[in-house]
């Protein structure tokens, strides 16, 4: 099996690529990444070595470069490739459009021109915008993006779904919900909060802090994906959640109490613009029809979280500082050369 992974350098692809050289160490696994500011190589530095692993950078929305690419016998590509943070998507949506819709149709053009059996695209729970209590998404609901970020993949899905119906194009669409657990940029919710509390910087909580989100923890995540590329039904769409929405002041509680840190360290600030009230997915399909379902308790991944983020101090600088963006050229380009010399 030789996989394709878009976005490998990121948050869930490189977590995806560990767990998939772990559970199927027989695989090749590419990884092509711009390494945008969310794609840091140290993610990976444990299996870079590993002679069925191989980065390639390159942009998505690269027609030439990705079909290139594109010329070697992949049997699968998993396309998580995105811009991903919707603070970002409010102040400046145009890379989103770019990177999300543009980029995923370059991927989806070289993939049907050299026939690859198997495309699976990594999308969201946020397609669905906002639910009532008591609501839950099921693959069916109509979409209702908020931000520009959902926007961006909800267009991104339904190119994706017209390539099946105009081409027979063999794609599957995974929608999860808010992941969280090791390597997750300290912009999003829990590391940010993590590392803030770390740090006794303020935590900057929105609005009144009762939005809901259902977090899973990422390791669930990419067994799901797993699932669905191994056995996911071509043309069909696979949501993946835990079932348990959460409000975020709760979680910012309980990794306060995790850290020995006060509460007096919450502040609560303005808004998010069009903040979604509440996430909630019904994810009985991919249970009945895959045999999947999320494992790690709420409590055990945050402390799982909390321990890493605190015995992995020099990654958090790195992130924050910016510095992890200078080990392409300054490290890892030297160590793949000498890695070829051996
Ligand atoms: P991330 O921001 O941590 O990583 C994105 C990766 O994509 C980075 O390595 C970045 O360098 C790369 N990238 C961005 N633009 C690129 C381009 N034009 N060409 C090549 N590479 C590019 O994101 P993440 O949180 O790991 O999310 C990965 C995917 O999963 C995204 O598609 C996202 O929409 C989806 N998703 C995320 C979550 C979540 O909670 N984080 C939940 C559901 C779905
Ligand atoms: O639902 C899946 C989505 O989850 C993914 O598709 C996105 O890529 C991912 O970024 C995430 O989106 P959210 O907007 O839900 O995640 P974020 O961590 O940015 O925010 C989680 C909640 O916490 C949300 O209600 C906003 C709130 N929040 C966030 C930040 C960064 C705060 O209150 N304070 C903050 O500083």
């Amino acid at each position: 099996m030789k996989l394709l992974v878009t976005g490998g350098a990121g948050f869930i692809g490189s977590n995806f690529i560990r767990y998939f050289l772990n559970v199927h160490p027989s695989t090749e696994i590419v990884n092509f990444d711009k390494l945008t500011y969310a794609g840091n190589l140290q993610n990976l530095a444990d299996i870079d070595a590993q002679p069925n692993y191989r980065f390639v950078r390159g942009d998505i929305c690269d027609a030439e470069a990705v079909e290139h690419l594109c010329e070697q016998p992949f049997d699968a590509i998993v396309h998580f490739a995105a811009e991903s943070h919707v603070d970002r998507s409010i102040a400046a949506a145009r890379e989103f459009i770019r990177a999300n819709v543009e980029g995923t149709l370059v991927m989806l053009e070289a993939a049907r021109k050299r026939k690859i059996s198997r495309f699976l695209h990594v999308s969201t729970d946020e397609v669905y915008g906002s639910m009532a209590p008591k609501e839950s998404a099921t693959e069916q609901s109509q979409l209702a993006p908020n931000s520009p970020y959902a926007a961006s993949k909800a267009a991104s899905d339904l190119l994706v779904r017209s390539y099946v119906q105009t081409h027979k194009f063999p794609a599957v669409i995974t929608r999860c919900t808010n992941n969280y657990g090791p390597y997750q940029f300290p912009e999003k919710l829990i590391p940010l909060m993590i590392s803030n509390a770390i740090e006794g910087k303020k935590l900057p909580v929105y609005g009144d802090g009762l939005n809901e989100r259902d977090w899973i923890f990422v390791e669930d995540h990419c067994r799901a994906l797993d699932a669905v590329l191994e056995k996911g039904r071509i043309g069909e769409i696979y949501n993946i959640g835990s079932g348990r929405p959460v409000p975020n002041i709760g979680i910012v509680r309980s990794l306060l109490k995790l850290l020995n840190a006060p509460d007096g360290l919450i502040e609560f600030v303005q808004d998010r613009p069009g903040h979604d009230r509440r996430y909630a997915l019904d994810d009985s399909k991919i249970r009945r029809e895959l045999g999947w379902e999320s494992k790690v308790e709420l409590d055990a991944g945050l402390k799982h979280t909390v321990d890493w983020y605190r015995t992995h101090s020099d990654w958090v600088q790195e992130a924050k500082s910016g510095e992890y963006q200078a080990y392409y050229e300054k490290f890892y380009v030297k160590r793949r050369a000498t890695l070829a010399q051996l």
